[in-house]
């Protein structure tokens, strides 16, 4: 079984969907449970792994890694995706005092040598700097990827949670363009939208990926406003359409022409499975902004 596959660069293809691997450790696998669920997502077409150092408090590259390095020839089969540059307080990593941010040469190198011994590889397909350092020196950033690239470690470099802004200003240091920006889209979280990010993607022909598409399970449980008005249409258009709404979700954001990567966040193959739905959906221009609206609170001015 495949579906559709996205290019970021010319060469390094995602699938349309990603699996996030953020919430592994909370879901209390086996190591054979692990393979089974990397090998499901496979078989299903969703070949791309979305982690960062930090998950799982440094755990989940490892558990990942564990059961990723049970059968060889898995890693061929899938693109790996990771990020570094948070620095969280941690009984792993007790020198850390404070949660800080760290973009130097060394660290970003150190992060992505722990990564690959962690995750079992000797590559990393989209290593990604996790989130905006105002101490960011971007020559040393442009080191680190240097060596990284050379030495065979890192094959592609992007950002995530970054402004348009401070994406220009880390890309014009690089000798390779950064291929993606990964940032928080849903209908539960617009911002995307309104501060200039999707259009700066659009403008630099990358695509965007989406963290929390489902806004982390709240348009299921959340009892704040927003939630509450979201769901309500997501339940009619269910009853009417005969889909979930977690597929009505996923295919509202695949709809939008910036060809936006939706990361799945769910521990649950047959949750991935029915995503997959979404592939199949078509919704109106009406419609998309029917969610907009829900999401707003109010028509478009
Ligand atoms: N770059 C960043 O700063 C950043 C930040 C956050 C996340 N991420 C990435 O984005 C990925 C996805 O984020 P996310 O986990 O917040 O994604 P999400 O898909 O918005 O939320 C996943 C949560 O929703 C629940 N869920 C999914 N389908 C459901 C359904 N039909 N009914 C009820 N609950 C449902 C899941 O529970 P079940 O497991 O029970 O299905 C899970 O707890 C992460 O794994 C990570 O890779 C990146």
């Amino acid at each position: 079984m495949g579906i559709e596959r996205i290019n970021l660069n010319g060469s390094l293809a995602l699938s349309r969907l990603v699996f996030g691997v953020w919430r592994l450790a909370d879901w209390k696998m086996s190591k054979d449970d692990t393979q089974a669920l990397i090998e499901k997502n496979i078989e299903l077409g969703v070949t791309s792994f979305d982690h960062a150092d930090i998950y799982g408090d440094y755990t989940c590259e490892e558990l990942f890694g564990r059961a990723l390095t049970q059968s060889s020839a898995l890693r061929d089969k899938m693109e790996i995706i990771t990020k570094c540059g948070i620095k969280l307080i941690s009984k792993n990593r007790p020198d850390h005092k404070i949660k800080y941010y760290d973009t130097s040469r060394g660290h970003i190198i150190s992060s992505a040598e722990h990564s690959l011994k962690n995750l079992g590889t000797d590559r990393i397909d989209l290593l990604l700097i996790h989130r905006p350092d105002p101490m960011t020196d971007p020559d040393e950033v442009a080191e680190a990827f240097r060596q990284l690239k050379a030495d065979g470690k890192v094959l592609h470099f992007g950002v995530s949670n970054f402004s348009p802004i401070q994406y220009d200003t880390l890309n014009a240091y690089l000798d390779d363009p950064l291929i993606t920006n990964q940032v928080e889209i849903s209908a539960l979280c617009l911002d995307q939208f309104k501060n200039g990010t999707i259009e700066h993607a659009q403008l630099h022909d990358i695509c965007p990926m989406a963290w929390s598409p489902l806004g982390g399970g709240a348009v299921f449980t959340g009892e704040d406003e927003k939630a509450i008005r979201v769901r309500k249409v997501l339940e009619q258009w269910s009853e009417e359409k005969g889909k979930s709404m977690d597929q009505l979700l996923i295919a509202w954001l695949l709809m939008h022409p910036s060809k936006i990567i939706p990361i799945l966040g769910t521990g649950k193959i047959d949750r991935v499975q029915k995503a997959m739905g979404a592939l199949e959906i078509d919704l109106t221009r009406q419609e998309w902004f029917e969610l907009w609206q829900a999401s707003e609170g109010q028509e478009v001015p």
